[in-house]
Order: C-alpha cells, then sequence, then structure tokens
C-alpha cells in the first residue's frame, strides 16, 4: 500500500512539538509493516541545509488569489530512510522557523499551510498513491483539494483520504477572503465543507470531506465527541463522523528515546542495570545548580509553556507545591508571561526550583533521565509523547487523567504492585499536590518504589501497533467505501 503522509513537522530538523516526533517515526514503522510510504513535508531552510536532495520537479505552481506561486519538489531521505519530499519555496519556508520566531507565529501563516498543502497535492498526484494521509491544519487543505479541484479530484479519484487530528485547539480559522487561497469553487464555502459560523474553517473542512478521521488516542476520541470544551466547538461535526472517526494511540520512538542507547545522558542504564539512572539525576542535578539530596525526588517537566500543559495550575499551586519535599525542574518555552511568572519563582526558590526557557532536544533527554518523576499536568492532551518517554526512563508520570494520559498511565498501587504512575481526576492545584505527595510518600518506600520503576519500564508503546491499526482503518475504509 502506498500512503503519501503530509504534515508541518518532522523530526529531528523541524520540531515544535510531537507532531515532528511522529512524522519522522510513522514512516518507518509503515514501512516496517509492509507499506510504502512516502513523506510530504515544506522545504525549510533547517531541512534544505543538511540533507542530500536531488530536485523531482522544477517550475511548478498553484494560483494563489490570480497569482502563480512556483514551487519545485525535491526528493531526499528521512532521517530512517523512509522517502521523503520536500515542497521547496523560498519565501514560505526559507526562514529560520517553523511557524514563527520567539513565540511570534508569522502573519501569514494560512497562507504559506495552503499553499504548501496544495503543492504537497500535486506531489502526491504524481506519486499515485492508495492513500494520502494529511496532519494537523497545516495539511487540512490536502483532503480538500483532493475533491474541490477538479483536476486533482480526477487524478485522485482511487485515493483513500485520511486525516489525523493532533490538537483541536489548532483548527486554521481565516476569513471568506481568505478562503479563496483554497482556488476552489465558492460552493465549497458552505456549512458541508469549510464554512463554520461564517469563517473558513480548514480543520472542520477536512474532518468534513476526507473518508476517515483520526485521532491520536482512543479516550481524546472520546472527549472531543462529548465535551464542548475539548472539542473547541467541533464535537458535533466529529460525531456525524460515525465510525470513520476513531483515536489510535501515538506510539513512542524508542529509536530516539531509550535510556539503554541514548548518547546524550551522562550515563547508559537499562531495566536490568539501573545504577546510570542515579549518575544521570546527580548530573542534571548538577547541570541545573540543584543541591545534590539523597532522599528527595527529583521532578521534571519537558513541555511547550502553555495552558494546555497545565501551566496555569502550576501557577497557582507552585507555593503549596514547593512546600512538598521535592525538587522541580522545569524545561519549557512558550507563553512569555508564564516564562516571566516561572524566571522570578525560580529565583524566590533557590536550590529547590530551576527554570530553564528553552527548547533544547539534548537537554529534554537529560531531564528523563536524570529525573525520578515527570510531572503533567495537562488540561487537555490529546496524546502526550513525553508521559510515554518518562516511562521507559523509569520515571514515574504524575499526569491529570485526561486525552492519552488517561491512555498510558495508571495508578501506582503499593498493595497490589500495579501502576505505573500517579493520576488525577479534577483540574485542581489541590489534586495535583495531593498527587504529587502520593508519588513522594512512596518514593520514600524504596522497594515499592523499585517496583513502580519496574512497572513504568515494562511499559511499551510500540510504533509497529500504532501502525498496525493504521494500515488496518485504511484497509477497511477503502473497502467500506469500495475504494479500489
Ligand atoms: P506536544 O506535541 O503537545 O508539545 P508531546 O508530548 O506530544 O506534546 O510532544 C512534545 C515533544 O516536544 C517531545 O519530543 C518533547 O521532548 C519535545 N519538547 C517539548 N518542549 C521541549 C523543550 N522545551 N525542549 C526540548 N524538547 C521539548
Ligand atoms: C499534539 C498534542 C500532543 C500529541 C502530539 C502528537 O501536539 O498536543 O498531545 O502527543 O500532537 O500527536
Amino acid at each position: 500500500m502506498k500512503i503519501a503522509i503530509i504534515a508541518a513537522e518532522i523530526a529531528p530538523w523541524a520540531k515544535v512539538g510531537g507532531l515532528a516526533d511522529v512524522i519522522g517515526a510513522l514512516p518507518a514503522a509503515f514501512r516496517a509493516a509492509g507499506a510504502e510510504p512516502v513523506v510530504i513535508v515544506p522545504g525549510y531552510k533547517a531541512i534544505l541545509d543538511v540533507v542530500h536532495a536531488t530536485p523531482v520537479a522544477t517550475g511548478l505552481s498553484v494560483t494563489l488569489e490570480g497569482a502563480p506561486e512556483e514551487f519545485s519538489i525535491l526528493q531526499a531521505s528521512d532521517a530512517r530512510g523512509t522517502p521523503m519530499q520536500l515542497i521547496v519555496h523560498d519565501g514560505y519556508f526559507g526562514r529560520e522557523g517553523i511557524y514563527g520566531t520567539d513565540s511570534r507565529d508569522y502573519p501569514d501563516n494560512l497562507r504559506r499551510f495552503i499553499f504548501f498543502s496544495r503543492a504537497a497535492a500535486h506531489a502526491a498526484a504524481i506519486l499515485k498513491p492508495e492513500v494520502v494521509h494529511a496532519h494537523d491544519w497545516h495539511a487540512a487543505a490536502v483532503p480538500i483539494v483532493m475533491r474541490a479541484d477538479p483536476v486533482l479530484a480526477a487524478q485522485f479519484k482511487h485515493t483513500l483520504r485520511v486525516f489525523t487530528i493532533h490538537n483541536l485547539a489548532f483548527q486554521g480559522i481565516g476569513t471568506r477572503d481568505d478562503f479563496d487561497l483554497l482556488g476552489i469553487a465558492p460552493s465549497y464555502f458552505s456549512i458541508d465543507s469549510v464554512e463554520f459560523h461564517g469563517l473558513m474553517n480548514l480543520l472542520k473542512g477536512a474532518v468534513r470531506i476526507a473518508d476517515g478521521v483520526t485521532t491520536v488516542s482512543p479516550t481524546y476520541a472520546h472527549e472531543v465527541t462529548s465535551s464542548p470544551e475539548l472539542g473547541f466547538g467541533l464535537e458535533g461535526v466529529l460525531r456525524e463522523k460515525n465510525g470513520r472517526f476513531v483515536g489510535i494511540l501515538n506510539g513512542a520512538d524508542y529509536h530516539e528515546w531509550d535510556p539503554a542507547h541514548d548518547e546524550w545522558i551522562a550515563s547508559k542504564y537499562s531495566p536490568a542495570h539501573r545504577d546510570g539512572k542515579v549518575a544521570c539525576k546527580r548530573a542534571l542535578l548538577e547541570a541545573a545548580k540543584l543541591p545534590h539530596r539523597e532522599t528527595t525526588p527529583l521532578v521534571g517537566i519537558v513541555s511547550r509553556m502553555t495552558s494546555q500543559k497545565g501551566f496555569d495550575l502550576l501557577h497557582d499551586a507552585l507555593d503549596d507545591v514547593m512546600r512538598l519535599e521535592m525538587q522541580l525542574i522545569i524545561l519549557a518555552a512558550g507563553d512569555p508571561l508564564m516564562e516571566k511568572f516561572f524566571q522570578r519563582a525560580e529565583s524566590h526558590y533557590r536550590g529547590q526550583l530551576c527554570v530553564m526557557l528553552e527548547f533544547d532536544n539534548s537537554l529534554a533527554h537529560r531531564v528523563q533521565a536524570g529525573s525520578d518523576a515527570f510531572l503533567m499536568p495537562s488540561r487537555f492532551e490529546p496524546c502526550g509523547l513525553t508521559q510515554m518517554y518518562a516511562l521507559r526512563y523509569g520515571s514515574a508520570p504524575v499526569v491529570r487523567a485526561t486525552g492519552g494520559l488517561r491512555d498510558t498511565v495508571s495508578e501506582f498501587n503499593p498493595a497490589s504492585g500495579t501502576g505505573n504512575g500517579f493520576v488525577f481526576d479534577r483540574y485542581t492545584a489541590s489534586e495535583m499536590v495531593a498527587a504529587l505527595a502520593r508519588m513522594i510518600k512512596i518514593y520514600h518506600d524504596v522497594s515499592a518504589w523499585q517496583r513502580l520503576m519496574t512497572n513504568a519500564f515494562a511499559a511499551d508503546f510500540s510504533w509497529e501497533r500504532a501502525a498496525t491499526s493504521y494500515l488496518q482503518l485504511f484497509e477497511k475504509l477503502r473497502r467500506d467505501l469500495a475504494i479500489s
């Protein structure tokens, strides 16, 4: 089965969050399962600077609001050897950032990613895939133009259109004027496709038009169809897909995230040889300029700094959290006001709190390896990958029971020895503090903690399982919709 995967991020070169990790790992898993994937991503400067790419096609163009925009397609391999096509347009993708710089988005992102989607759809048409698998709002125009552009519709008559939602908080919303960027008939600005409350909504259009829609965990799939807060207005539209909207839990990329062969960390370790983790903790404390205290658990956070990730909760609860006997390292960048707050808090809680306001992959690995526990108090979480990485590093996740966090972490029960972390239900400071207090109590019971670590190490979220689920879904949809 030939699959064209279209997305705006790809690890390790163009990464803002978990979408990049998924696009960096899923294609290899598809190949291992016998499929034939090709990844299509923007030809960002960050990629073109480092990969060896050869031309596939030049002098192509799509017309945006009456003016032709030229692009070329280059062919390279992704980091795991899967064919990767790059949509090259210097004006849109020759910039330093992916979506912007210094936490400010580029003002023309709608235009950039509608252009990308249209160009990528043309690139996919040349490949003649059985399935086009587009991800998130940046590629949401792909299934839309595959149906609404008559030339593309003819080329894709036998192609299944699947759309995966990684985060419903970002929908690609614009005006009626922005709709013209799609270059499709005005009739598509309607309730049956991309119009939503008088605006253009690309994600909504993709949900309507795609043959199948997925999201990245079963619980999130349930939540977004049942809760207006989490559905961000699209709960009804998603419900209408019925069996053609499903949640498939992401995998964790253990090629990149495994303490047994992690090149970034102070000392490698494994479930059978855990000593290295002690050395990793020491090295991390030293880097964070925190004193080493034998019996104090070290809690890590690696995150975008946004309210999605629970930073407003942590803001409200920080004094109570700091009253607990624990140290906290926050590696996070994002919201400038939150950054300022946590930076100030660091000087207030010197020796107990370290705040690193950066996006740094090697530090992310070192925080995972050196922490005893990993805090993720998300308001909502479509899947969440960092808690899966934490488990692999033997760091106990302390999470709020939402989305993929609910699907991957379970409360440790010292009596039965089951569970791999600590889970709280309500988005309140007191529940979060109570979960951290439970963690600390277990930490002081050495044998219970070793048991908890064993359970954490044993969690296995392989991409093979996820890739197989996707392939089964693609086959089922092709059968049900009689696409052949
Ligand atoms: P999301 O995609 O919502 O940000 P995920 O848990 O799915 O959350 O994925 C986040 C990815 O981004 C992980 O690979 C994580 O290590 C990485 N990451 C997040 N924040 C940082 C940071 N400040 N520095 C380095 N890596 C980060
Ligand atoms: C989004 C979500 C995150 C998910 C990631 C990869 O960024 O916020 O929960 O893990 O996509 O699917």
